[in-house]
């Protein structure tokens, strides 16, 4: 049988399109953790990437190319993009995946925001389970004979048994990009819906996670809701920095020429020297925790007066799923904060706070050349490349803040200062005693962030987990 011998799917795909004003189709690379660590299966293998059309750009382009984009948008890779109905689209990846799942595995579910798995959600979870046989078809349509197939996160947790149903010839696997919820919070799921996404997942041959600690809550919910995994192999595939890339990519004359910028913007404090950087780049995201991350900084500035005019926080908080209107407002808080504080301590002189809405990965990979602390503070994350990337990227050798809630923490905690992400004092004395640190110690600490932060790069992450899957 024809077809390709390594498959994988995800919701977001490796490019984007725009029509601009002319008519033209603009492509542009897509962002986030996913697609930093597939771009690794690289042009040569006989590899298909399965995404799904997200915007209106990205219909046009399936109407043009019927599906199979140009490889020339693609930097050669071969990807087929599905055109699934924009409604169904919108209620399995707004409404089921971004509304609901994400809220579960990342326990962002707190009283005054409560689920309500009524009728509305039922229709919702429908149209998931459309999207996700949308994939499962085109994935065996797709595949040769004994292919190994590998399925990504939380949007398409039903495609391994609903693909095994249809090719048991293929090879499956599943990887969460996200934390896992514990079985007392998962549970808070309809039982029919937690069933259905766990036997979904027990479908594959393999199922992967970013750290021990969710591989285990997902464990501990099978034994609750499925009585066990059954024959599935479940493993931790720490996805690290790619620091070849990073290094050439921060050295090119755009990121150069930003840096220039930031450097203006940031200036120099009462004596003279460069004002001291806590850097944070995000998507605009709750559980990333932006806001008391700033609370922090305010409280920072507050009790120890004599940062004020010599530091300088470096928000980047990149507009995100803004369908969906607590993202919204979300996104409207980080700004209107910012301006609090700016107005509060800000001088003729000195802005408190330099935040950026704009998506620029050169101006990120600037902010992360000038890092003198880095602060990463999730209420929850998958894993969070951004804190293993700024230490590889730092000039002068950053001091890392980090939540003990990213997946990060369990391979960087031991060179980093551990916050409790809702403990905004603690947070704040952590700035306080980062910002502090002498340099011997700060450059002795990157050196062993940056070791930890590469250990697996993305084609490694992916090629190992390549392998298990063929045994
Ligand atoms: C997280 C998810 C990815 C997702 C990314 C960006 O990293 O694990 O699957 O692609 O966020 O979110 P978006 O909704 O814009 O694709």
């Amino acid at each position: 049988r024809a077809g390709a011998e390594v498959l994988v799917a995800s919701n977001r795909g490796p490019v984007s399109y725009a029509v601009g004003e002319d008519g033209a189709l603009g492509a542009k690379r897509g962002g986030g953790g996913l697609v930093s660590g597939l771009s690794a299966i690289g042009p040569d293998t006989n590899a298909v990437w399965v995404c799904a059309a997200l915007g209106d750009g990205d219909r046009e382009a399936v109407r043009r190319t019927g599906g199979t984009l140009a490889p020339e948008d693609t930097g050669g890779q071969r990807v087929r993009m599905l055109d699934i109905p924009s409604q169904v689209h919108a209620d399995a990846y707004n409404g089921i995946a971004n509304s609901v799942l994400w809220f579960v595995h990342h326990m962002l579910y707190q009283t005054p925001l409560e689920p309500v798995f009524d009728a509305g959600f039922r229709q919702q979870w429908g149209a998931y389970e459309t999207y996700n046989r949308a994939f499962a078809r085109a994935l065996a349509d797709e595949a040769a004979e004994g292919a190994a197939v590998l399925v990504q996160d939380y949007h398409l947790a039903l495609v391994p048994g609903m693909l095994r149903a249809l090719r048991p010839d293929v090879r499956i696997a599943h990887f969460s990009h996200t934390p896992w919820a514990p079985p007392d919070y998962f549970r808070m799921l309809p039982d029919e819906v937690a069933r259905q996404l766990l036997e979904g997942m027990l479908g594959a041959d393999q199922l992967g996670f970013l750290t021990h600690r969710w591989a285990d809550a997902f464990t501990a919910c099978c034994a609750e809701v499925t009585g066990g995994t059954g024959g599935t192999r479940i493993g931790a595939y720490g996805l690290g920095a790619d620091a070849d890339f990073l290094l050439e990519r921060s050295r090119r004359a755009d990121v150069e020429e930003r840096l220039a910028t930031l450097r203006e913007q940031i200036g120099t404090g009462p004596d003279g020297t460069a004002r001291k950087t806590i850097v944070r780049v995000d998507r605009t995201e709750l559980s990333k925790n932006i806001v008391r991350g700033l609370l922090a900084y305010r409280q920072l500035l507050a009790e120890e007066p004599s940062w004020r005019e010599r530091v300088v926080h470096i928000a980047f908080a990149y507009p995100s799923r803004q369908d969906l209107a607590v993202y919204r407002e979300y996104t409207a808080a980080v700004g209107r904060l910012s301006e609090e504080i700016n107005s509060e301590y800000g001088t003729d002189t000195w802005r408190p706070v330099v935040l950026h809405v704009k998506d620029d990965f050169a101006r990120s990979l600037a902010a992360y050349r000038l890092a003198d602390v880095a602060l990463v503070n999730p209420i929850r994350d998958g894993m969070n490349l951004v804190a293993k990337e700024i230490p590889v990227v730092s000039e002068q050798g950053c001091a890392l803040v980090l939540s003990r809630e990213a997946g990060a923490h369990e391979e960087l905690g031991g060179h980093a200062l551990t916050v409790n992400p809702y403990d905004v004092s603690g947070t704040a004395r952590a700035l306080h005693e980062a910002l502090s640190m002498d340099a011997g110690e700060r450059g002795e600490r990157t050196a062993r962030l940056a070791a930890a932060a590469t250990a697996l790069p993305p084609a490694q992450w992916f090629l190992k987990q390549l392998r298990a899957l063929r045994g």
